[in-house]
Order: structure tokens, then sequence, then C-alpha cells
């Protein structure tokens, strides 16, 4: 199994790649399908992508920076989605974002640096009764105020077993 640089299968670039065709069309579609092996486009992957298509790299960059769903950035352990839908906005979630955004040290769209959380601002997460809501995985948090948003980082962290402050 070739190894790229950090750890990438460079051998599963290449059957996602063939796969899809080498087809300089099939782009979206690798990236896509990239992005659903390892949550996020690894930049060694990225040029070896140019290279099977036979297309210049500045292509690849220009389509994944253009498009929003892409993202450059691995997922943090916990990755929580924070519903900023209509129901959860007049819910006050503004102030949770906030919450979470200090407690981290990071804007939304971003992982903390141990890796351990990614922030990301989600639309309708189709739980509007229970607004403000989170998801962390596949777990759902409702009725969000400031504080139990805290608690639920600090059990996060309890769980991963990194020490509190
Ligand atoms: S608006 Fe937040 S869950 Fe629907």
């Amino acid at each position: 199994m070739a190894i790229l640089a950090n750890e990438i299968d460079i051998d599963l670039v290449d059957r996602i790649i063939d796969r899809s065709g080498s087809d300089p069309e099939a782009l979206i579609g690798i990236l896509q399908d990239i992005q659903t092996e390892w949550h996020y486009l690894p930049l060694p992957a990225l040029s070896h992508i140019a290279d099977r298509l036979g297309i210049p790299y500045n292509r690849v960059w220009a389509v994944v920076t253009f498009y929003e769903a892409f993202t450059l950035e691995p997922l943090g352990k916990y990755h929580i989605q924070i519903c900023t839908g209509t129901a959860c906005h007049v819910r006050g979630v503004a102030e949770i974002v906030r919450a979470l955004e200090d407690e981290l040290m990071i804007e939304t769209g971003h992982t903390t640096p141990d890796g351990e959380f990614s922030l990301e601002c989600a639309h309708c997460l189709g739980a509007c009764s229970m607004g403000p809501v989170i998801a962390v995985g596949d777990e759902f948090f409702g009725h969000l105020t400031r504080s139990k948003a805290l608690e639920i980082i600090e059990e996060l962290r309890k769980r991963s077993g990194v020490d509190l402050k």
C-alpha cells in the first residue's frame, strides 16, 4: 500500500479515480468521494488527482475553494453542528455559537488544534421544537442555554479523557 506524506492511502485515491474514470469532467464527483472517505480533502490527494486527470493543480484548487461543501481541514473527533435555522435563530442560537467558539477558542468552520472538536453552522437539523439545537455526530442536544452548551463540551472532554481546564 503506497502512503503519501501525510498518511493518505494513494491506492485508495487511485481506486476512487478509477471508479469515476479519469475524465476531467469527473473532478467534482471524485472530490466528493475523497471527502466522503476522509471527511476532508487532504492536499496530497488534490495534487494526485490533478496528475491523474491531466489538469492543472490550479483548476482543482479553484473547484475546491469555490464550493462551500468542500473542506480542507480535518473535522474534529467531535464534530459539532450548530443549527442556525429560523426556529433556532429565534430562540437565541447566536449566544450558543458565541459560547462554543469562546470555550473551544475557534471560529465556526474550524477544528481545535488538538483535533478534538470542530464547529460548523448547519441548516435546520429537523428538531425545531427543541431549539436551539446542536448535533454531535448522531447525538442531538436541544433546549440549549449557554451553560448547557458548556456542560456538553465538558462531558465530551471527559469522554475523551482530555484534561479539563
Ligand atoms: S431550525 Fe433548528 S432544528 Fe429546525
